[in-house]
């Protein structure tokens, strides 16, 4: 597990910048990110950091009405999923859930469907702090083991203790 302060809403998306550049080359796709955290913990702040350093160029859409946004970057495809108004799990194949399996997905409010998000490889859990928030990450596959010590990598050589 990886835990860090977030102070600003910069740092949130640095977090997700680092996230994207520390993605293991070559891993496959299908992969599951869950993003948890109550509202305006900075969960859309990360997704923003992601596909920017992704090299998303313009907006990022908050997907709560469509419930999905894809994206098709040179690096592959994401999908930026909010699953805050999902009627029900079942809804998810209306969705286009299959086509996740092509890329890699980052899906908020996870805990609606429960079923899917049972097959995440990396949860990452923001709560409120002071000042601003605090981020847990935990792996859930071997594959996500390997992006975090990426990770961990990347966050100490930008700061020495
Ligand atoms: N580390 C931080 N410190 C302070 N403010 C932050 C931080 N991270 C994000 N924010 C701010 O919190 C607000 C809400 O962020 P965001 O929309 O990403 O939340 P969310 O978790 O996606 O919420 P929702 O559940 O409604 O989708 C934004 O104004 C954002 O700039
Ligand atoms: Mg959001």
């Amino acid at each position: 597990m990886i835990q860090i302060d977030l102070p600003t809403a910069e740092a949130t998306t640095e977090l997700g910048a680092q996230l994207a550049a520390s993605l293991p080359q070559n891993s496959g796709h299908g992969w599951t990110v869950l993003l948890k955290g109550e509202l305006g913990a900075g969960k859309s702040t990360l997704v923003r950091g992601f596909l920017k350093a992704l090299g998303h160029e313009g907006p990022v859409p908050s997907p709560t009405y469509t419930l999905v946004e894809p994206y098709e970057l040179d690096g592959g495809r994401v999908f930026h999923v909010d699953l805050y108004r999902i009627g029900g799990e079942d809804e998810l194949w209306f969705l286009g859930s299959d086509e996740f399996a092509t890329g890699l997905t980052l899906v908020e409010w996870p805990e609606r469907a429960p079923g899917f998000a049972a097959s995440g490889d990396l949860e990452i859990a923001l709560r409120y702090a002071t000042p601003g928030r605090h981020a847990a990450l935990v792996p859930r596959s071997a594959r996500a083991d390997v992006w975090l010590a990426a990770l961990g990598e990347a966050i100490a050589s930008e700061s020495p203790p």
